[in-house]
């Protein structure tokens, strides 16, 4: 396991600044509307990822603060997510494509979490945070957009920029001041 009280990654050779500075966090500041420029960015990287045979089985909805989808996805997140995202600039549900004419597109859900490594990616660059999460109720979201039933939400991203941490409340606070931890290479490397 990695350092004890450092938030930003411990690495054994130098990686990338944004990689290793970036971290989920559950604080936001709150009342900050993200530019046009910015979304459009984090949507660009998103759109750029790799997916098998190139079938991008990603789409999203792109929901603001202050706007009646906010409102809509925020209310299908499970409540202790409700608690801190309500605070983030934007929600976004990344919603993947499970099958097409061909038929089922067996790596959609990878090549899903694909897009969104390249759009939290981005979104350091912008200096931004982002927190994704499994907590919400799929099948209420798709129920509330609509969707047909080949579009399976998958995740919900919270984005914003960082807020302190002392403001959250105790109940969810935890992540924001507990140290980061990752298995070690030696854990994750098979076969060696
Ligand atoms: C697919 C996915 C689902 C997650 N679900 C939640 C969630 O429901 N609530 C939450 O607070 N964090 C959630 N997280 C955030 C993770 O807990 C976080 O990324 C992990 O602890 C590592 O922390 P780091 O991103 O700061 O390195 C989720 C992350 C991913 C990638």
């Amino acid at each position: 396991m990695n350092g004890p009280t450092d938030r930003h990654a411990q690495t054994s050779v130098p990686i990338h600044p944004l990689l290793a500075s970036r971290q989920s966090t559950r604080a936001f500041e709150a009342g900050v509307d993200l530019a046009d420029e910015q979304v459009a960015a984090l949507l660009e990287a998103a759109r750029w990822a790799p997916s098998a045979g190139n079938t991008q089985p990603w789409r999203f909805i792109l929901a603001k603060r202050e706007t009646p989808d906010f409102k809509r996805v925020l209310d299908c997140l499970a409540p202790g997510n409700g608690e801190w995202a309500q605070h983030a600039s934007a929600l976004l549900v990344a919603v993947r494509v499970d099958s097409d004419a061909k038929g089922p597109l067996r790596h959609a859900e990878y090549d899903l979490g694909q897009s969104m490594a390249h759009l939290t990616f981005q979104a350091a660059a912008e200096g931004l945070t982002v927190r994704q999460m499994a907590g919400f109720d799929a099948e209420a979201i798709a129920g509330e957009f609509e969707l047909p039933a080949e579009l399976k939400p998958t995740s919900v991203v919270a984005i914003g920029v960082a807020g302190d941490p002392a403001g959250l409340a105790e109940a969810v606070a935890g992540p924001d001041s507990s140290p980061r931890r990752r298995l070690g290479l030696d854990e994750l490397l098979i076969g060696v």
